[in-house]
């Protein structure tokens, strides 16, 4: 059995965190990332009949019933888990429907899976049914999209059309735009489900005055995305306020999504 420290998902996972912390999304245990395994990559790290706990999870999965998932831990800080991987992760494999996640490493300390894990599972059921290459969910407190969401209106389309004027990019990385939930109660069953629903037609689901949740194929990817939004929110906070003298016209948009190939979520240009 290969040591498991040295697995890419455990080394990429731990950049990825060590990446968010670093940029100031992570402060204390804030954020949370989880990312979908393969049985067979499992299988080169760990013996999968090794049961060492069974937790429950608080809520039902059937379509993930036997998927493996490594995933930071509920309290943990982002800015230790490269210091102590196995304490502050942890593979589990869903079972009982998903009512119950078998843990199979990490969590040394006593500790389990994060108190967003509802939103994690239910974000990654809704994802893969629409793209079945989906293995990330990531969620973070970046400071500027969550400025924002208290000085910007909350509306999705005008959110998402106010970030695509900040950055010529953003069109091109997040042509599903933004989806938006009111202030909620985190952590429960609840928000799951209402950013599961909101994740059927975007990537990226800002949580008003706390967060933002971005799915993708990889910690890359799901990282960069997050990144492109938190970067065109940083603009609109510098320039809230100021008028403007110029912008990036639905016009220009269009030659983008000619240009690049990409389709802009349907109704939000004109
Ligand atoms: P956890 O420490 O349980 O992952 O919670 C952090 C967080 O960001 C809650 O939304
Ligand atoms: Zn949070």
């Amino acid at each position: 059995m290969r040591d498991i420290l040295t697995a890419p998902f455990v080394v990429e996972i731990i950049r990825t965190v060590t990446n968010m912390y670093n940029h100031g999304w992570d402060e204390r245990n804030g954020g949370n990332v989880s990312l979908l395994l393969e049985e067979a990559e499992v299988k080169e790290y760990l013996n999968t009949e090794k049961v060492l706990r069974s937790l429950s999870t608080g809520f039902s999965a059937p379509e993930l019933e036997g998927k493996y998932f490594l995933v930071t831990g509920t309290g943990k800080y982002f800015k230790n888990v490269q210091y102590a991987p196995d304490a502050n992760l942890g593979i589990v494999r869903l079972t009982d429907g998903g009512k119950t996640a078998e843990l199979l490493w990490g969590f040394t300390d006593g500790g389990r899976f994060t108190s967003e894990f509802p939103a994690h599972i239910m974000s990654h059921a809704a994802r893969l049914k629409i793209d079945p290459g989906n293995r990330v969910v990531m969620h973070c407190h970046p400071t500027n999209l969550l400025a924002m969401t208290y000085i910007h209106s909350l509306d999705e389309r005008e959110f998402t059309r106010t970030l695509w004027q900040m950055c010529t990019e953003c069109i091109v990385v997040f042509p599903d735009g933004v989806n938006v939930l009111p202030w909620m109660l985190c952590g429960t069953n609840e928000i799951g489900e209402a950013t599961a629903e909101k994740m059927k037609t975007a990537r990226l689901v800002v949580w008003a005055q706390h967060g933002i949740y971005g799915a993708g194929k990889d910690l890359d990817e799901t990282f960069g995305l997050i990144e492109t939004a938190e970067k065109a929110a940083e603009i609109y906070v510098k320039i809230a306020g100021l008028p403007w003298e110029n912008t990036i016209t639905d016009e220009q948009m269009h030659q983008l999504e000619k240009h690049f190939g990409v389709r802009a979520r349907e109704g939000y240009l004109s």
